[in-house]
């Protein structure tokens, strides 16, 4: 029998049927593919972290403030403890682990934020780069004031930012010349 509070109405808790219930999603991760079951509870992040084990996208907030969750859905930087893993069923997603092009490189964002310092504690670092990752997507050459909007979600504790929005402007020249003809 449920809980009651004289004057209140009865707490209906969940019907057992749906206690332990999973559900199958599939997923690219990375370029590979997984398939789990899981709890249709299970928020992305924790999937990311502790199904995949790919410990590099962080946790601050939980709520969806700070963006260090912060991966790439389908190329749109997305904060993934908002999102349900179920959610991303079909998905293509992309986190910090699939930056660099080979486990002794690093891709010209890392590199750029390993030499204008911007790494800094580095716990946010991580969705900072994916949020960047897809700035520098969709404005190649920006100007410092669209970097400071573009990292407007993405909060970092432990600097002004200066060398972040050094690192991105380094990143974004050495991307413009990998690219030209
Ligand atoms: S942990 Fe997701 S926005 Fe802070
Ligand atoms: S690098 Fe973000 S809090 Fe330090």
């Amino acid at each position: 029998m449920p809980d009651a509070t004289p004057g209140l109405p009865a707490f209906e808790s969940a019907p057992a049927a749906y206690a332990g219930e999973r559900v199958a999603v599939s997923l690219t991760v990375n370029g590979r593919a997984y398939q789990r079951a899981v709890e249709p509870r299970l928020l992305l992040s924790d999937f990311i972290r502790h199904e995949l084990r790919l410990t590099g996208t962080h946790v601050g907030c939980e709520h969806g403030v700070c963006g260090a969750c912060t991966i790439l859905v389908d190329g749109e930087p997305v904060r993934s403890c908002l999102m349900l893993a179920v959610q991303a069923d079909g998905s293509a997603i992309q986190t910090v682990e699939g930056l660099a092009p080979s486990s002794d490189a690093l891709h010209p964002l890392q590199e750029a934020f390993w030499n204008a310092h911007g790494l800094q504690c580095g716990f946010c670092t991580p969705g900072i780069l994916m949020t960047v990752t897809a700035l520098l997507r969709d404005t190649p050459a920006p100007t410092d004031e669209e970097i400071r909007a573009g990292l407007s979600g993405n909060l970092c504790r432990c600097t002004g930012y200066q060398n972040i929005v050094r690192a991105v402007k380094q990143a974004a020249g050495q991307l413009a010349g990998e690219s030209a003809p």
